[in-house]
């Protein structure tokens, strides 16, 4: 069994569709905990929906990262899957899980990565350019932001006079399609 945990700060949609797909395919990929930053987040009632505990640290915490690290550490995660978290993962924790931190970005990276590009921030890029294609980029995450192996990347069109709103449709149908089976996969071939 590996041991997992999602962190999350927003709606939550993909550590959703993650315990499902998990569900639904009796994995050994077992997610034990969710961990937030944010005290109210639609994260809160994935968690409660897949009976499953979530723990609140501060940005503080995570800027430290040891209490974070000695949590996962006490807790014997394995490995740990970033799902719409919105703050960078300092050293201490890159290095203690070396390779095994996975990161879902909503573009086709090195393409509108880095700090202060997350969510909707980069699918307004992405039209004002005038892009013709947009993509999700799972990958690994090292002391870069951003910047770790790209395990598996997936494109879509950018219509013309496309809104962000249906951007961002069109990238999560991609996240959701291909972030579980991609994490799976990945892990069972690993370990
Ligand atoms: C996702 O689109 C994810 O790619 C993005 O946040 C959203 C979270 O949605 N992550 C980043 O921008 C990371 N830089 P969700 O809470 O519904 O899963």
């Amino acid at each position: 069994m590996s041991k997992v945990a999602i962190f999350a700060s927003g709606a939550g949609s993909n550590a959703d569709r993650i315990l499902h797909f998990l569900n639904e395919n009796q994995s050994s990929v077992k997610v034990a905990l969710i961990v937030t930053n944010k005290k109210e987040a639609g994260i809160y009632q994935v968690a409660e929906n897949h009976q499953l505990p979530i723990f609140y640290f501060s940005n503080q915490d995570f800027l430290e990262a040891t209490p974070v690290l000695q949590f996962l550490q006490e807790q014997k995660i394995e490995w740990i899957v970033l799902a719409g978290f919105l703050r960078k993962i300092e050293l201490p924790i890159v290095s203690a899980f070396e390779n095994k931190v996975f990161n879902i970005h909503p573009s086709l990276l090195p393409k509108y990565g880095g700090k202060g590009m997350y969510g909707k921030k980069v699918h307004e890029a992405v039209i004002a350019n005038g892009d013709r294609e947009s993509g999700i980029s799972i990958h690994l995450v090292n002391s870069e932001f951003d910047k770790g192996e790209i395990i598996l990347q997936a494109k879509c069109i950018v219509e013309k006079g496309q809104t962000v709103e249906e951007l961002v449709e069109n990238i999560q149908k991609l996240e959701h399609e291909f972030f579980p089976k991609t994490l799976v996969q990945y892990i069972n071939e690993i370990k």
